[in-house]
């Protein structure tokens, strides 16, 4: 498979005299893509119907003609102020029944019927005007779904859509109060009018209620995307895109990207890290100027799934963004570094965001390839270096990893409406887990939660899983290798209630969870044999073998050769430990690596990457901080 590099660019926001430069300069530096049109309809259609994309369509043949291919992005991310105001209801509304307004962009409610004729209106005139336009060589729908909050809206469009969805899922409401519980303090509804969103409720609402908003929320998304998806596709043969985002777990992914050719996400490793990460100010200080070393891979294996294998880094942060606490520029060198972690994890493309700096506007100080006045900013050097690199190294495939972890995107919703104790944030369970691999030098797979068939795995590890799907029940039947199961996994229903049996209800143990406790973020539970326990205990009865427990003796760990169950969020040391014990058990070579190394294999080579301050050793060879080092496998 080829990979190659690209760009954002925005020829609208520049002067028509200098297109031909720019593209003349992009193909100079190595750049294969380049994507456009994402934001600009109030320039596609300065006025409702007045359609203005003779300019656009010599921004596509300027690319093209320097022989550069074109993303063309569809423009609904940012609806003009005309549409909003012959759709003055458009707007999303917030949990606190705030109308969110214009003057951005994401301005919009996916349920709002008006809004999503006009998306597909607009997705219908770009593809029929390029469909067939040699050089449009990929699309892009929208620009990342869920971006500042925009899955949720309490929108009276919201609403009206909601009680459809639920008349269709539950048939009768009686049928709605029996899996909802209902009966629990008189909450029970006549007829689906009666039913209302989950917010501005006196205490919280029945948990439920809000997952099912929840899941219609994310059903939303997929819905507004495909209507997109089957317009370009009656017009193009080109493969459909959506750029997703780091650790935004409001909507499916796995559901929008069953619609999309390829999957592919905007990194941004400083602002993730300043952002959007629960770690101490030593790491944070540490990882300033590199980002977090296990952050970019998590979503790069978890993209690479949500694409069935096809995957791509659509923004690339080049130097410093405008949007976190702090903005620290990269240390030289990591904007080489990133792309070719992406590379290694089996990226078809890095398009680096965005060709030159905007002096206006809201991100007029986050960095592009080229500053302001057009002359080159550091980036722009590191992506011609990776550009000349990747001709020479064409031949990066993934590798089947040994272990798989599953990701829920379902599972986050649930433990956010009824999270039962601060702290406790499925992203940050499950990425631990993928940190505690990383560690070990390992390769990961992530998993959909209703894989079946794990057959290529040794070992396979599901936290936090609500509840674990028939697929994955039946896969877990027949494996090979090692489940490790929990905390939490399999303790609800979809419904988010209690099942009896009462849980874990695994496929050969005997387990029975009898109680949960969570407990505060300063008190620990240490364990027997090191390490020690952290937000949550699930207590436990039954005669599954004890693996592990706690200094006063009480199960933590329990379970056979094929399948265990871990009542318990550990720390890192002890995790640390549990997985290593399994990869030895199970034949996994790990390579426990030092504090800013990581490695990733490929069918053909060994990658290590230096995201430390000072230089590491691996394999005879010195790694520089910010280095890059292969070799052939
Ligand atoms: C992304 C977005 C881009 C730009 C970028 C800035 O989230 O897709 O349009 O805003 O962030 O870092």
């Amino acid at each position: 498979m080829n990979r190659s590099i690209g760009v954002c660019y925005y020829p609208e926001h520049w002067p028509e005299d200098i297109w031909e430069q720019d593209a003349a300069d992009m193909a100079k530096a190595g750049l294969t893509w380049v994507r456009i049109g994402e934001f600009a309809w109030s320039r596609m259609e300065p006025e409702p119907g007045n359609l203005q994309l003779e300019w656009l369509d010599r921004s596509v043949a300027n690319l093209g003609e320097a022989g550069l291919k074109v993303v063309l992005g569809t423009p609904t991310a940012t609806p003009p102020r005309w549409m909003v105001e012959k759709h003055p209801d458009m707007f999303a509304v917030d949990e606190n029944g705030h109308t969110r307004g214009f003057g951005s962009r994401r301005h919009y409610c996916f349920s709002h019927e008006g809004y999503r004729a006009e998306s597909r209106r607009i997705t219908e005139i770009l593809a029929q005007r390029y469909g067939a336009n040699p050089y449009v060589a990929a699309w892009q729908t929208d620009n990342e779904y869920g971006c500042h909050d925009t899955t949720l809206s309490y929108s009276d469009a919201a609403q009206a859509a909601f009680r459809d969805w639920l008349a269709q899922k539950y048939q009768s409401t009686d049928a709605l109060n029996r899996a909802w519980g209902n009966i629990f303090w008189s909450m029970e509804y006549d007829t689906f009018d009666q039913i209302g969103l989950p917010n501005l409720t006196v205490t919280e609402p029945n948990p439920s209620h809000a997952l099912a908003f929840r899941r219609f929320s994310s059903d939303q998304v997929a819905a507004f995307n495909l209507e997109q998806v089957r317009i370009i596709k009656a017009h193009s043969d080109a493969p459909i895109l959506h750029n997703y985002m780091g650790r935004i777990t409001d909507f499916d992914h796995f559901a929008v990207g069953a619609d999309l050719d390829i999957a592919s996400w905007d990194s941004y490793p400083l602002g993730f890290l300043e952002d959007r990460m629960e770690d101490g100010d030593a790491h944070k200080r540490t990882y300033a100027q590199q980002g977090d070393p296990d952050f970019q891979a998590f979503h790069h294996d978890l993209y690479r799934a949500v694409g069935r294998g096809r995957w791509w880094i659509m923004e690339q942060q080049p130097g410093p963004v405008n949007w976190a606490p702090v903005n620290p520029a990269p240390l030289p060198g990591m904007c080489r570094l990133w792309a070719w972690e992406a590379f290694a994890h089996g990226a078809e493309a890095v398009c680096y965001f965005r060709w030159r700096q905007a002096p206006f506007a809201q991100e007029q100080m986050h960095a592009g390839l080229l500053r302001p006045d057009r002359s080159p900013a550091p980036a722009l050097a590191e992506a011609s270096q990776v550009a000349e690199e990747i001709a020479q190294l064409s031949d990066v495939s993934t590798a089947k990893a040994q272990v798989g972890l599953v990701f829920d995107y379902a599972s986050a919703w649930a433990w956010d409406v009824q999270p039962q104790g601060a702290g406790f944030d499925y992203f940050r369970l499950v990425f631990e887990y993928y940190r505690g691999l990383r560690k070990l030098g390992l390769d990961i797979d992530i998993l959909p939660p209703d894989c079946a068939d794990l057959s290529p795995y040794k070992l396979v590890l599901a936290p936090g899983v609500l509840t674990l799907s028939d697929a994955l029940l039946g896969a877990l039947n027949t494996f090979d290798g090692v489940a490790l199961i929990g905390p939490r996994s399999n303790t609800k229903t979809e419904e988010l209630t209690i099942p009896t049996p009462l849980p874990p209800n695994l496929p050969g143990l005997d387990a029975t969870i009898t109680h949960t406790e969570t407990f505060r973020a300063d008190m620990e539970r240490p364990l027997e044999n090191g390490g020690t326990i952290r937000h949550l205990q699930e207590h436990l009865e039954g005669s599954a073998t004890i693996l592990e427990q706690t200094a006063e003796g009480v199960p933590i760990l329990i379970g056979n050769d094929q399948i265990q169950y871990l009542a318990a969020w550990p720390d890192e040391a002890a995790l640390g430990r549990i997985l290593s014990a399994l990869c030895q058990k199970q034949g996994i070579q790990t390579r426990p690596v030092s504090a800013g190394l990581r490695i990733r294999r490929t069918d053909t080579h060994v990658f290590a990457f230096n995201y430390g301050l000072e230089p590491v050793s691996f394999d005879g060879q010195t790694i520089q901080p910010a280095g890059v080092y292969w070799t052939t496998r």
